[in-house]
């Protein structure tokens, strides 16, 4: 084997040519990569105006309440349960299904898997607002799911890499430090996700991420979703409908 051909999907150009050229090491493994789901829905242009005709309630409560520079989000706005409204009961369908692919592409017994809907609530911003970095507590996985997405740059969704199991210090990566190379897959500092209508994201809830600002002089709206993932014999929470996984797909 070619001994750079393993670095060909991360390695820059000009770092590779000089590894294939000089480097004595055989393998490069890459090893505890962070999975993110995701999938382009396809919603009726009714279910769509549907979705949003119901949040409009919310959508005014949030033009009432705005604080400069921060989205408006549903969970500390006594806006949740967005999964339970007739309204949304197609994206409910969506993400459960979504929700089971991405646990067993993960290594879940969907024989035993149950979902349960911790919550989930709307996520409304206008130009210029962001949501800080924080992590989804009580919940194993979470999801986002794009309703409206106005034209323009930003927005983007930015998963932290908290862990920089690969930094070699702090010299090393940071940007304008004198060792900053070419970014590759093996030093990123942060991925990140544009919004897109239709899309839904799927990721590990207690990854730390944060929401850019957009700036479109337009509303987006997003919803979010946590969810438990349960064996199917463990005690129930009181407040919750468990889903079976397989029945999503008999
Ligand atoms: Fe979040």
């Amino acid at each position: 084997m070619d001994p750079g051909s393993r670095l060909r999907p991360v390695a820059g150009p000009w770092a590779l040519s000089v590894l294939q050229t000089h480097w004595s090491v055989r393998d490069l493994e890459t090893w505890f990569p962070l999975a993110v789901g995701s999938t382009d829905l396809d919603p009726s242009a009714l279910i769509t105006a549907g979705m949003l005709s119901d949040l409009e309630p919310w959508i005014d409560a949030a033009a009432a309440q705005r604080r400069l520079g921060f989205a408006w989000t549903g969970d500390v706005n006594e806006c949740s349960g967005t999964h339970r409204r007739e309204a949304f009961a197609w994206l409910r369908g969506e993400v459960e299904r979504e929700t089971a692919l991405f646990a067993l592409a993960l290594g879940c017994d969907l024989t035993r898997l149950q979902l349960h809907f911790r919550s989930s609530w709307p996520v409304l911003s206008q130009a210029d607002e962001t949501v800080s970095s924080h992590t989804h507590h009580g919940a194993n996985l979470s999801a986002v799911y794009y309703i409206s997405v106005p034209e323009g740059p930003g927005g983007t969704l930015v998963f932290e890499n908290v862990g920089a199991p690969n930094s070699l210090g702090p010299e090393f990566g940071e940007p304008g430090t004198a060792l900053t190379g070419e970014a590759n897959p093996l030093n990123l500092r942060e991925a990140c996700y544009p919004p897109r209508a239709g899309r839904l994201l799927l990721f590990p809830a207690r990854q730390p991420h944060a929401v850019r600002a957009h700036g479109a002089d337009a509303l987006r709206v997003s919803i979010t979703f946590d969810i438990a993932l349960v064996d199917r014999d463990a005690k129930p929470h009181p407040a919750d409908e468990p889903i079976d996984a397989l029945d999503l797909f008999r």
